[in-house]
């Protein structure tokens, strides 16, 4: 019977799962629980935007393991978790179809101006009909230009192919971003891809193009994001995920046109929640029982 802390209620009934085999305390206030709150515990079942560094694990000799709610691990210090023996689990594939959707609602409401036009009629504007009412812009016959090709690029470009999109993944950054009317992002974020996009790049990118992102808010910088939708140097951003996040509700880059957002819902549908609970729970039940984490985002922390 080992301690563990979970840093957010889930979905389903894997927390119960947990429970018939470990003392289960489950963290229920209103903001993220703090340092204090994570350190000194057996195990975790954390967030993707609960921080736990280095110094966070040091202050946590009797850690065993970690469960991250998530395919992304940036926020943990998985270097420092391995030194201490702690495998650190994630949630890949079950999450990579519902992300994809999320990657291309997005695409298609910032392309067609979904939200602008809920906005158009809700504020009693639709008083007639014009031919250039709300011109938005085709994906079919568009490039759609893939920055990280991992498992939800590829579920991406399923998709775009379905939609008669060209997609451009693999060649070198600088000539994606020339020749692509839309850009998505499914890199991991990692010290080479913070900053990614910033203001040259955004400046490389056709002035009728469209940022999109569900990977992870530093990948772009936020004030040269909002700098370009205000000059109109590239025609819309449709984001899941900011730099910071939340996004305070008077932060510049609300006040930018052309931008559809959205509160890092990306893995937010009933069925990939659930899924994702109960991976998170197999992979603590696993590791308190000695075994291998089914999906271990640090396996070499086995040796
Ligand atoms: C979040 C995600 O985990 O999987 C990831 O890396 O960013 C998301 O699925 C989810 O939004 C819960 O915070």
């Amino acid at each position: 019977m080992a301690r563990v802390f979970v840093t957010s209620d889930l979905p389903g009934d894997a927390i119960d799962r947990l429970r018939e085999s470990h003392d289960v305390e489950l963290w229920e206030g209103r903001d993220r629980p703090a340092r204090g709150d994570l350190s000194g515990r057996e195990a975790l079942l954390a967030m993707v935007v609960d921080p736990l560094d280095a110094a966070l694990i040091e202050a946590s000799p009797e850690l065993r393991a970690i469960a991250n709610y998530g395919v992304g691990t940036d926020n943990v210090d998985l270097d420092a978790a391995t030194a201490r023996g702690i495998p650190v689990g994630n949630t890949p594939d079950v999450l990579t179809e519902t992300t994809a959707e999320l990657a291309f609602a997005l695409m298609l409401a910032a392309a067609r101006r979904v939200v602008e036009a809920d906005r158009f009629v809700r504020e009693g504007r639709w008083v007639d009909w014009r031919p250039d009412l709300l011109l938005g812009r085709d994906l079919h016959g568009a490039t759609l230009g893939i920055v990280g090709y991992g498992r939800i690029g590829r579920a991406v470009a399923r998709r775009a192919e379905g939609f008669g999109m060209e997609v451009l993944h693999g060649v070198p950054l600088e000539e994606l971003l020339e020749r692509s009317d839309f850009v998505s992002l499914h890199a991991p974020l990692k010290p080479e891809t913070v900053g990614l996009i910033g203001a040259e790049e955004l400046r490389r990118m056709k002035e009728t193009a469209i940022l999109v992102n569900t990977a992870r808010g530093p990948m772009v910088d936020t004030r040269a994001l909002a700098e370009a939708l205000e000059d109109g140097r590239i025609a819309g951003a449709a984001l899941d995920v900011t730099d910071p996040e939340p996004l305070p509700a008077d932060h510049p880059l609300l006040g930018a046109p052309n931008l559809v957002i959205a509160p890092h819902i990306g893995s937010a549908s009933h069925r990939t929640r659930e899924a994702m609970a109960d991976m998170s729970v197999d992979n603590l039940l696993a590791a308190l029982a000695g075994e291998r984490m089914p999906h271990c985002a640090n396996p070499e922390v086995y040796g």
